[in-house]
């Protein structure tokens, strides 16, 4: 496999990024060429963000999965695509060839057809990290039908709410996830959630557990038996359907700043080139490397770097079921000296968990086959940018700070390893084909250098999102009418005197916990669903591991009885209904929340006290009631 693409020095980046902003047309279309297409399109692109109607390779015909697997049979046909290193070390790993790979695609793409699925519909994923989700995404790729894949850790509430808003009638599960010491009961929270979702016809249960679930007659099917099904059919092939470079690919839901998720959409076309050039560009893949990214398929930087990009490059992906710090800190590293790994791709928060434990967990491993580390989903801090540069990378491979969303699919902004410069903090410069920009609030341009604002990106990229499913208008103004004819972040940004990008956070109500990314609004709706809860307000204040962690303010009707005991069952509330990755941190129950005449919460204020500062709050003259503000302030938690 060579990547014609594949730029390989400072001067080439810089007459890339010129040639893709003065002819975007020309430059992708070349890139273009080095995929496979039934048909090739009929225009590179065509825009714009008024609507928004973005629409790149339009005309062209192609199958993601023909170009993750098929076209790599003859030359790669032996060689590891997933190396799977379970849970617990001690159970067997697994190698999965690209020929075992395909077959197991065109296997259980024969299993959604038998079960009904055909192109176009919904399929939601909900699986722990095994293989066969890898197997499942790219089979209903492979038939054209529209993936959604919901990360293990959400609860049923958000399953339902998912599944209702996709109108997605077929489900696929595991029984249950190991997950370190933990085992998920995966399939009995699908069954929570199905109570609410009577459209889903099938769904289809991997073992993996083998924890005993309820199997609903003429709804759950097994895997297992499905797969012998097909087996005994001989050995049907099943072709790649043919797909429209626009046709949706897949939703990824993610929250914003309104209580409710969205179904982020991407499609085939563009999604396919843009992963695969951005992932041998960004990590400078070299044919032979072994890729692990720690991160959950159940999140964009899974669906991208874990599945779609190394597969379209004929890469070796590594997934690992279970946790860093699980049987002990030194998880990765075993499996980094186990398996030779070569490019490790994480995130801040769990560099810094295992910075917390010391040196002790990376001795005795041998790391020298590391030539790449890559952070992503949250700024990462100095200190621990150090660390990781230090202690796992040696002071001799590149950390590539990779700025990028669920919405942009691919990495926009990043050093590109040992090709660009990297620098502590910094994501540094754009990718080709992208022209960030930063504006200040009333949306005027913010030119020249050392200078903030946010964050916006003036020209489509080939993954970038195309709609928000089933709402459209939701899309147009939540990205692209806060600044007219702007792609918008949500992030605020510093450019420093040589144009390097560092992301510095949210400037909308969009918490980071851990790299996850939550809606305070969204957070604030499952709290004011507790019984005895008049409202409430939620902000995020820095926290040493994960980043930010959640603080909430509540307003409660019946305060006598144990305050404590009203707290968990809050937090009970919070998890039943979107899942434990939105557990606040702490609760601070107020008589009051301080708001302006016109009824609005002053979250500054709220935030501030969050975090500690409790002398500079600012200006509270316009607040309805500023006695509240001293009481908050005493009681704080
Ligand atoms: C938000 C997107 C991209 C996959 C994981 C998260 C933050 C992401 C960085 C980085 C600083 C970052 C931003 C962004 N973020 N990467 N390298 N430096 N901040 O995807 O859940 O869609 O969240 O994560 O705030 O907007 P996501």
């Amino acid at each position: 496999m060579s990547y014609p693409y594949q730029i390989k020095t400072k001067e080439q980046y810089d007459a890339a990024w010129k040639k893709s902003v003065d002819d975007p047309q020309g430059y992708w279309d070349s890139v273009a060429s080095s995929f496979m297409w039934r048909k090739k399109c009929d225009s590179v692109l065509e825009w714009n963000f008024k609507d928004p109607d973005v629409q790149w390779f339009k005309g062209a015909k192609l199958n993601i999965t023909e170009n993750c697997l098929d076209r790599h049979l003859g030359t790669l046909g032996n060689k590891p695509a997933l190396i799977w290193e379970p849970n617990d070390p001690e159970e067997h790993h697994r190698v999965i060839t690209y020929r075992d790979l395909h077959h197991k695609v065109v296997q259980f793409a024969n299993v959604l057809k038998n079960n009904g699925v055909k192109k176009g519909d919904r399929v939601c994923i909900y699986m722990g990290m095994v293989p066969e989700l890898a197997i499942a995404i790219l089979a209903s790729a492979r038939i054209g039908a529209i993936h959604s894949v919901i990360f293990g850790g959400f609860s049923a509430q958000s399953i339902a709410d998912r599944l209702q808003d996709a109108q997605a009638e077929f489900v696929v599960t595991c029984d249950g996830a190991y997950r370190g010491n933990k085992e998920i009961p995966l399939k009995s929270v699908i069954d929570d959630a199905l109570v609410q979702c009577r459209f889903v016809k099938k769904v289809i249960v991997l073992t993996r557990t083998r924890t005993p679930v309820s199997m609903i007659k003429g709804r759950d099917v097994w895997w297992e038996d499905e797969i012998k099904k097909v087996e005994t059919m001989g050995n049907p092939d099943c072709p790649p359907v043919e797909m429209d470079a626009e046709d949706p690919l897949f939703i990824l839901y993610t929250s914003g700043s309104t209580g409710k998720p969205k179904g982020v959409v991407h499609t085939c076309g563009g999604y396919m080139v843009y992963t695969t050039y951005s992932f041998v560009n960004v990590f400078q893949y070299t044919p032979g490397d072994i890729h692990f990214c720690t991160a959950d398929i159940g999140w964009i930087t899974g669906h991208s770097y874990i599945v779609y990009g190394p597969l379209g490059a004929g890469a070796t992906s590594l997934v690992f079921e279970g946790v860093p710090t699980w049987p002990d800190a030194g998880r990765f590293w075993k499996i980094i000296d186990k398996y030779k790994v070569n490019i490790l791709y994480t995130a801040p928060t769990a560099i810094r968990s295992l910075m917390g434990y010391g040196l002790g967990p990376v001795h005795g491993h041998d790391l020298s086959s590391l030539k790449v580390l890559g952070s992503v989903g949250e700024p990462i801090n100095e200190e621990a940018w150090h660390w990781f540069d230090e202690n796992i990378g040696k002071g001799k491979c590149p950390i590539v700070d990779t700025w990028w969303q669920t919405e942009t699919g691919g990495i926009l902004i990043s050093n590109m390893a040992g090709v660009t410069p990297s620098k502590p903090s910094y994501a540094t410069l754009p990718l080709p084909g992208v022209e960030p920009m930063l504006v200040d609030e009333n949306g005027n341009e913010i030119t020249g250098n050392n200078v903030s604002g946010n964050l916006c990106i003036r020209r489509p990229w080939p993954s970038i999102i195309r709609t928000t499913y089933g709402d459209h208008e939701r899309c147009r103004t939540n990205y692209f009418a806060t600044y007219p004819d702007l792609y918008f972040t949500g992030d605020g940004c510093f450019r420093d005197e040589e144009g390097n990008y560092r992301i510095t956070g949210r400037v909308d109500d969009v918490l980071n916990v851990s790299g996850h990314r939550i809606g305070t609004a969204e957070v604030e709706n499952a709290i004011n669903m507790h019984a005895g809860v008049v409202e409430s307000a939620v902000v995020g204040y820095p926290h040493d591991v994960k980043g930010q962690a959640i603080y909430a303010y509540i307003v409660y009707g019946n305060t006598h009885g144990d305050e404590d005991l009203t707290r968990q069952d809050i937090v009970q509330t919070v998890t039943r209904i979107i899942g434990a990755i939105a557990k606040p941190d702490k609760i601070q129950f107020v008589s009051g929340l301080p708001k302006t005449r016109s009824g609005k919460i002053m979250r500054r204020i709220l935030r501030k006290i969050a975090e500690g500062e409790l002398e500079n709050i600012g200006d509270t003259s316009t607040l309805l009631d500023p006695g509240v503000v001293d009481e908050i302030k005493s009681r704080r938690v």
